[in-house]
């Protein structure tokens, strides 16, 4: 019998500002009725790790709780993203990716499972010029030519793109162009078959240029679903997660729990990332973080 693999992604967990923990609380026992085998997140763990480490303490504590072995990678919201910076968000830098392994362990890995080889890549890294960009490089091609035979499904944060592998446009929403060229060939080659990220808060189940990508939707929260400020891509924007089965023909399952809070911070990005640095990051937000409520008797 197939293992039973929970997607989840974008927790944007937070002990200083817990806007998401209701979902998070939810989402355990939603995944204690489901009983994995195994969980794969794909990201955003944090709420905003590169500004305050105290996100990736308590997403890494929290982590303890899950039912099953878990495997994880960065998202922008852990780490920083991409560079260049497109939008005025934290940019990826060697301290920031200790960091996630101080925490999290290694950035990328590679496990087998049901006869497919998973690997876990850090997308925030590609373009970076940083020796653990040219070291995840080289780990990738071992883990293709490990993989004698089997099929590959990669997992990383933000999805490699919209409609075409070859679309030109540089957008904070997915891979940059030039950076795809670290899996180009593996996926025109037929050696990758699935492709699983998170970062848009979207579900979405869809064959590009013959190779399946997967949308996990994060479970925090959903980013406008009116779809007044953010393009439509086409995804469906409710907070939940998926299950998986590899096989022959991989089967994944949507779940969009009713009782989790569909939480849209589309207005946050309407002016850009700004009211997410400011809402998220690091400026003191009395009562939650350092000032008590009430002052101690004499
Ligand atoms: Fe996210
Ligand atoms: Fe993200």
């Amino acid at each position: 019998m197939a293992n039973r693999i929970a997607l989840i992604s974008d927790i944007h967990l937070s002990r200083a500002r817990p806007y998401f923990h209701a979902n998070w609380e939810i989402l355990l026992e939603e995944l204690a009725a489901e009983a994995p085998d195994l969980i794969l997140i794909s990201g955003d763990l944090a709420l905003d790790g590169p500004h305050r480490e105290d996100d990736l303490a308590f997403a890494r504590a929290q982590l303890d709780r899950l039912p099953a072995p878990w495997h994880a990678v960065p998202g922008n919201h852990d780490i920083g993203n991409a560079r260049p910076d497109l939008r005025g968000e934290a940019v990826v830098t060697e301290a920031r990716r200790e960091a996630w392994t101080h925490y999290f362990g290694p950035a990328w890995w590679s496990l087998d499972v049901d006869g497919w080889r998973v690997v876990g890549l850090d997308s925030l890294v590609c373009g970076s010029g940083f020796p653990a960009e040219t070291e995840q490089a080289a780990f990738l091609h071992g883990a293709f030519a490990g993989a004698e035979g089997r099929p590959v499904a990669l997992l990383f944060h933000k999805p490699l793109c919209d409609q075409s592998m070859l679309e030109p446009a540089m957008s904070q929403s997915f891979w940059y162009p030039a950076a795809r060229a670290l899996v180009a060939d593996a996926l025109q080659q037929g050696a990758v078959r699935l492709v699983i990220s998170g970062h848009l808060h979207e579900a979405r189940d869809r064959m590009i240029e013959g190779i399946r990508h997967l949308w996990v939707p994060g479970t925090a929260f959903v980013q406008d679903m009116a779809v007044e400020w953010v393009p439509d891509r086409g995804g469906r924007r409710r907070v939940g997660f998926m299950m998986l089965e590899l096989g022959t023909t991989p089967r994944a399952f949507p779940r969009e729990p009713s009782r989790m809070f569909n939480t849209d911070i589309g207005s946050w990005l309407r002016d850009g990332i700004g009211h997410y640095a400011v809402i998220a990051g690091p400026a003191p937000y009395l009562g939650l973080t350092t000032a008590p409520f009430i002052a101690e008797a004499a």
